[in-house]
């Protein structure tokens, strides 16, 4: 586990946005595609719309990126709520309809059930194809309580072992979530957080806490078997 602390946002966006040209340029070598698991919420807009600017736009060959969502709202793909369709306004938007990364968006316009079933499908198929079930680069959020993707303290998806994908209603949200489960997250080469803001102070010094409580903290069960986990973390979520 390594914890970089930046000045600001922005910067945080930087160096998350050059993780991830230096992870395309290592796969392209390879002739390999990428694939990355976006994250939802506010925070990570501001990648996102670095990605689609001018200063990094080209630097990536997005026709090799295959892109998924770590969680989503369950609502159309359209809707102000959809993690998709913040992805869809910041980043999709503005690439080349030449160069555009293959998008595997969770379907939350679907019954909740029917949306985890269907993902699930989706990624056993695009892993099937692959030498083992591996993203190779995931960027998570976490909220004021401690959960990441729709992980929510309290709720046992948490500690899902065997599906990939889960719907769950999440009370304290009156609302249905699509989200990965650590059976798939934990399997991954590379996991980033990405935490701004002095509001998430509280939590994150639970999460890094000795303290080992994820049904309280949900953050915490992400520990990547073999893969590496990095915190990008900006001096006001640190504390600093
Ligand atoms: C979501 C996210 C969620 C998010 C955290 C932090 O769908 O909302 O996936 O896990 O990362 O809630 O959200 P902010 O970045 O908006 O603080």
């Amino acid at each position: 586990m390594t914890i970089e602390a930046y000045v600001s946002p922005s910067k945080v966006a930087e160096r998350c946005a050059d993780l991830i040209v230096s992870a395309a340029a290592q796969a392209g070598q390879k002739r390999q595609r990428l694939s990355i698991v976006l994250a939802g919420g506010n925070t990570p807009k501001t990648l996102y719309a670095l990605l689609a600017s001018d200063a990094y736009r080209d630097k990536l060959e997005w026709q090799y990126i295959d892109l998924f969502w770590g969680d989503e709202r369950c609502v159309p793909p359209d809707h102000h709520e959809s993690n998709y369709r913040m992805v869809e306004d910041a980043l999709l938007a503005h690439l080349a309809p030449s160069a555009m990364p293959a998008v595997y968006r969770m379907e939350g316009e679907l019954h909740p059930t029917q949306a985890a079933e269907a993902y699930e499908s989706l990624l056993r198929t695009y892993f099937a194809h692959q030498k083992k079930v591996a993203f190779d680069l995931v960027l998570l959020g976490m909220g004021e309580d401690g959960h990441t993707a729709s992980l929510f303290p309290g709720t046992a998806a948490i500690f899902e072992q065997e599906r990939f994908v889960v719907a769950h209603y999440v009370d304290k949200l009156t609302a249905y979530r699509l989200t990965l489960t650590p059976a798939i997250l934990n399997r991954s080469k590379q996991i980033v957080f990405l935490i701004c803001g002095a509001n998430k102070h509280e939590a994150l010094q639970q999460v890094w806490s000795p303290a080992f409580q994820p049904e309280k903290f949900p953050a915490q069960i992400i520990r990547p078997a073999d893969g590496n986990l990095l915190w990008l973390v900006d001096h006001a979520a640190a504390g600093i």
